[in-house]
C-alpha cells in the first residue's frame, strides 16, 4: 500500500521551504473569466438604454480616447451573450464575473423608470448562465454612471451614493433570487484617480490631490449602502453575499532601508488601506490620515484633504463585506528618498504617498508598460490580506496580460502569466489564504477605456473588431486556461499551438 499512497501524495503536493504546496484546486474553487458592460456590450443606446458619462464623453470628444474608438459596439455582447455563455462553457468555467449598465436598467439613473428591455437582457444572461452550471458574480458598478449624475457632481457628491442605493435595491429585487455574490463597486482607487486626480476619464475633471479622495470616500458610503438595502431588505430570503472589488498592486521595498520599508507601508496604506480599513477596522488608516493632514498643512490648507468620516458613517461603512474581490495586475518596487521631493505634482495623490516606483525590467513585459509578470507579488498580496485583516473571504475578480494585435492568437505570454498567477493562488491557498475564487481579465477583448479598442488584447478570446459580426476565436491562452480548468491543475506538461489544437479543443470556433 505504502507506494500508490507516496505517489498520490506527490502528485498533489510539492514540499516547497517547510510549507506543503496543495498543487491542485478544489472543485468548488471559482475558476472563470471577468468582463464589464461598457467595455464589451456595445448596443449603447438600443431598447431604451440611457446615456452614461462613457457615452456622452466619448460622442462629444472621440480624442479622450487614443484611436478614437468608443464603447457603441465594442464586442456587442448585448446582441452576442449567447456566443459568450458558449465560449464560457467551452473553457469549463465556473464562474463569471460581469457588470450591469446602470442606464440599461435606469435610462435616467432614477428609479423613475425601470426599462423592462434591461430587466430582460440580464435576466436571460443569468438563466443562460445558470442553466450551464456556471455562476454568475455580478458587478453593479463599474464605472458607467448615468450622465444626469456625473453633470450633478458625480462622486464627489454624497447624494449620488443614494441613487446608487436606489439602483442597487432594484437590481436586488430583480435578480436576487439567482444572483448569490454582489460587486458593489469596481476599483474605487482606479476610478477615482482616472476621473479626478488625472482627469483622463470623464468627467475629465483633474483636481489633483482633493477630488480622489472625496470621490473615494462616497464609493465608500454608495458600497455601504447598498450593502446595508441588501441585509435589510434581501438577505434574509436571498442568502447572497455582497462584497466590492479593489484594484491592489504589490510594492516591494527597494532596499532594506527604514525609509523604503515605510514607503511600503505608506503604499500599503494609500493604495489597500483607504478602502479596506474603513470596512474591516472602522476607519482609515493612521498613517493614511496623518500624511495627508502634514502635507495640506504644509501647503496651506485650512484643513485635511481628506475629510474624515463621521462616527455615525464610521459605523455604517465597518463590516459591510461578506467577501473581498481583487484586481490585481503587476507588483512594483517603491523607495523613498530625497529625489522623491519635488518628483510630483504638488498637492497630487503621489506628492502625499511621498515614494518613488520602479518595475525590476527582466520580468516579462505585456503590451502595457506597466504590466509585467511578477506572480510572486500576487502571493504577497494574498498573505497580506489574510494576515491584516483576518483572512477573508477573497476571490482575484481580476488579473491579466494584454498582448499586443501582432501576437494575434499565439498569446503565450498571456498563458504563462495565467499559469504563474495560478500558481501563486495555490502556494497563498496552502499557506491559509481564503481565496476562493479567481476571473481571468479578460474573457474576450473589449474596450480598453482611454486606450481604446485596438491596442491592448486582454481577451482569451480574440473579437474581430473590423468583423460587424464581430467573431469571437478562442487564443492559446484559451486552450490553456481550459486544460487548468478540466484537470484542476497548473502543472501539466501542455504548451498548444492554437492553430493546431483549436479544432480539437473548441468545436464552436
Ligand atoms: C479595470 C478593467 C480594465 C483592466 C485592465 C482594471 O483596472 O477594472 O476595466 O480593463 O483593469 O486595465
Amino acid at each position: 500500500m505504502l507506494v500508490p499512497i507516496v505517489l498520490t501524495l506527490c502528485a498533489i503536493t510539492r514540499i516547497k521551504g517547510n510549507a506543503s504546496i496543495e498543487r491542485k484546486f478544489p472543485s468548488n474553487f471559482l475558476l472563470g473569466a471577468a468582463t464589464s458592460a461598457y467595455q464589451i456590450e456595445g448596443g449603447w443606446n438600443a431598447d431604451g438604454k440611457g446615456e452614461s458619462d462613457w457615452d456622452y464623453h466619448l460622442h462629444k470628444q472621440p480624442d479622450i480616447v487614443q484611436d478614437f474608438t468608443n464603447g457603441d459596439f465594442a464586442a456587442d455582447s448585448y446582441h452576442l451573450y449567447e456566443r459568450d455563455v458558449e465560449i464560457l462553457k467551452e473553457l469549463g468555467a465556473k464562474a463569471y464575473r460581469f457588470s450591469i449598465s446602470w442606464t440599461r436598467i435606469l435610462p435616467d439613473g432614477t428609479t423613475n423608470f425601470i426599462n423592462p428591455h434591461g430587466i430582460g437582457y440580464y435576466g436571460r444572461l443569468i438563466d443562460l448562465l445558470l442553466a450551464n452550471n456556471i455562476l454568475p458574480l455580478v458587478t453593479l458598478y463599474h464605472w458607467d454612471l448615468p450622465i444626469a449624475f456625473s453633470n450633478n457632481g458625480g462622486w464627489l457628491n454624497e447624494t449620488t451614493a443614494d441613487r446608487f442605493g436606489e439602483y442597487a435595491r432594484i437590481v436586488f429585487n430583480a435578480f436576487g433570487n439567482k444572483v448569490k455574490h454582489w460587486i458593489t463597486v469596481n476599483e474605487p482607487s482606479i476610478h477615482c484617480s482616472f476621473m479626478y486626480e488625472y482627469g483622463i476619464h470623464p468627467p475629465l475633471n483633474k483636481s489633483p490631490g482633493v477630488g480622489f479622495y472625496e470621490c473615494g470616500r462616497n464609493l465608500l458610503l454608495a458600497h455601504a449602502k447598498a450593502y446595508h438595502i441588501y441585509d435589510m431588505e434581501f438577505r434574509k430570503i436571498q442568502r447572497g453575499k455582497v462584497g466590492l472589488s479593489l484594484d491592489a498592486e504589490w510594492p516591494i521595498a527597494s532596499s532594506g532601508s527604514k525609509d523604503d520599508l515605510e514607503a511600503v507601508k505608506d503604499y500599503l496604506a494609500f493604495n489597500v488601506g483607504q478602502y479596506m480599513d474603513p470596512i474591516f477596522k472602522g476607519d482609515y488608516p493612521e498613517r493614511l490620515v496623518n500624511r495627508i493632514a502634514a502635507a495640506s498643512r504644509r501647503q496651506g490648507f485650512t484643513k485635511s484633504r481628506l475629510q474624515a468620516f463621521t462616527d455615525k458613517q464610521k459605523a455604517y461603512i465597518n463590516g459591510t463585506a461578506d467577501f473581498i474581490g481583487i484586481n490585481h495586475y503587476f507588483s512594483l518596487y517603491v523607495y523613498r528618498n530625497a529625489s522623491v521631493r519635488g518628483m510630483y505634482e504638488v498637492p497630487s495623490f503621489l506628492d502625499d504617498t511621498g515614494l518613488g516606483t520602479f518595475q525590476d525590467p527582466t520580468w516579462p513585459q505585456s503590451a502595457f508598460t506597466r504590466m509585467r509578470e511578477y506572480a510572486p507579488g500576487l502571493y504577497s498580496l494574498l498573505m497580506y490580506l489574510k494576515d491584516t485583516y483576518h483572512n477573508p473571504v477573497v476571490y482575484v475578480t481580476e488579473n491579466g496580460f494584454p498582448t499586443t494585435p501582432a501576437e494575434d492568437l499565439n498569446d503565450g505570454k498571456k498563458a504563462n502569466y495565467l499559469r504563474a498567477y495560478l500558481k501563486a493562488v495555490l502556494d497563498a491557498k496552502a499557506n491559509g489564504s481564503n481565496c476562493q475564487g479567481y476571473f481571468f481579465w479578460s474573457l474576450v477583448d473589449g474596450l480598453e477605456w482611454a486606450s481604446g479598442l485596438q491596442k491592448y488584447r486582454f481577451g482569451l478570446y480574440q473579437v474581430d473588431f473590423n468583423d460587424p459580426s464581430r467573431k469571437r476565436t478562442a487564443r492559446k491562452s484559451a486552450l490553456v486556461y481550459k486544460e487548468i480548468i478540466r484537470t484542476g491543475t497548473i502543472d501539466f506538461d501542455y504548451n498548444p499551438d492554437p492553430y493546431g489544437d483549436r479544432d480539437k479543443c473548441f468545436k464552436n470556433t
